[in-house]
Formats: structure tokens, C-alpha cells, sequence
């Protein structure tokens, strides 16, 4: 399984040994949960936090922007580093205009959708995308609980991307442990995100037992 870590739960204070030691226990990129306190009711990073996070280790930088208007700001994230922009299906954007911007930058470009919005609206957008985004929890803090139903999507979202021969990889973010990671796996994830989890713990052998579920 490949496990990308969400450092909002690192020790901050030695963000670049955390980040080191993730990397060398087999990270295959690193997520970053920005929130600007309007899309949801927390606050977290900025572009000075993530360029210092892009100095410390070359792998692919996931922003999940859980803000108001991403399409003004990725542009600022892209700058610090990023790779990858995960719009969120709930907030308004124009998709097309985006993914042109982002192709061009020769960034990528993913879609995430809430617990409760179901993957069939944004089947047509899946051949266009690189990742898909399912939130196992409300979006906004970490140490949730992870919600069952959304094993469901998985399995929906694993069959059209196969079914229709679709390169797009799909990922999964919120309360995933050893146990819920088990089930997400099971159900036709490709990638796993976790924060609580990973750093409430030994990082090597954290992330060692989620890559070999
Ligand atoms: C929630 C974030 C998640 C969160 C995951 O808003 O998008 O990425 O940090 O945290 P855990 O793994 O603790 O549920
Ligand atoms: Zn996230």
C-alpha cells in the first residue's frame, strides 16, 4: 500500500527530522491539509510553512485545499512547491480553466468529494484527473473517526476507473490506523493518507505496518 503521511500531526518543532525519517520509512508523497478557517472551521498552513517542507525532501507535495476560492490560491502553493492541487468538488471552481492552468505548469490536478457527496457525480471528471480523494471524515481536524460508508465509494469509484481502463489513482484520507487502512485496501484503494496515526506513534514502524497491510 502506499502511504502518503499528512504532517499536520508531526512534531513541528523538528518538522525536517520528521520529514526525513518519513521519507526514509517508504513515504510515497506527503499531503498537506491547508484550511483557511471559512471552508472549515480550522486554521493550519500557509505558503512560508510548505516551501520549508519542500526544502526538506524531494517527493510529490499533495495540497488538499480546504479553502475558499482554490482557484486563486494554488498558484501561491504551486510556487512553494507544490505538486499536486486537490479541489474540492463542494466549492465552486471553473474545472476545465484549472486543469488547464495546472497542465500547463506541468503540475497535477485531483478532485476530493466529502462524506457525503457520492462519487457518481464526478465520474466524467476521472479521466481528466490524476488522483481521486475520498474523505473517510469531515474534513477540518485530525484524530476523527473513520466512517464506514465511505468503503462503499471506494469499491464504486475502483470498478468505473477499471471498468473504463482510467489511470486516475484513488486515495483515501481520515481516521485510516492499521484496522480501517486494512478495509480501505481491501476495497480497491491505492493510497492511503494518514496523520494521527502515523505521528501519535514510532514513524518507521507506523508507516512500515501501513504499507504492508
Ligand atoms: C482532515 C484532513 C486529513 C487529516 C487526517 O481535514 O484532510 O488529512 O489530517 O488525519 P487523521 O489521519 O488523523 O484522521
Ligand atoms: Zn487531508
Amino acid at each position: 500500500m502506499n502511504v502518503s503521511p499528512s504532517i499536520i500531526s508531526s512534531k513541528l518543532e523538528f518538522l525536517h527530522d520528521q520529514i526525513s525519517r518519513s521519507v526514509r520509512a517508504g513515504a510515497c508523497s506527503f499531503h498537506l491539509d491547508i484550511m483557511d478557517g471559512n471552508f472549515v472551521p480550522n486554521l493550519t498552513m500557509g505558503p512560508d510553512f510548505i516551501s520549508a517542507v519542500r526544502r526538506s525532501t524531494d517527493l510529490e507535495l499533495d495540497a488538499h485545499m480546504m479553502i475558499v476560492n482554490p482557484e486563486k490560491y494554488w498558484k501561491v502553493f504551486s510556487k512553494s512547491g507544490c505538486d499536486l492541487f486537490y479541489f474540492h468538488y463542494e466549492t465552486p471552481f471553473n474545472f476545465k480553466k484549472v486543469r488547464e492552468e495546472i497542465t500547463d505548469e506541468n503540475k497535477k490536478i485531483g478532485i476530493v468529494i466529502n462524506p457525503d457527496t457520492p462519487p457518481e457525480r464526478i465520474t466524467d471528471l476521472l479521466p481528466e484527473i490524476h488522483k481521486v480523494l475520498v474523505m473517510s471524515v469531515y474534513p477540518g481536524f485530525s484524530g476523527q473517526k473513520f466512517i464506514p460508508k465511505s468503503l462503499e465509494k471506494i469499491r464504486f469509484l475502483r470498478k468505473y476507473i477499471d471498468d473504463n481502463r482510467l489511470s486516475c489513482k484513488i486515495e483515501v484520507d481520515g481516521g485510516i490506523d492499521d484496522i480501517t487502512g486494512a478495509e480501505v485496501k481491501k476495497s480497491g484503494a491505492d493510497i492511503i493518507v494518514s496523520a494521527s496515526y502515523i505521528y501519535g506513534g514510532v514513524i518507521e514502524e507506523r508507516i512500515e505496518k501501513l504499507r504492508n497491510l
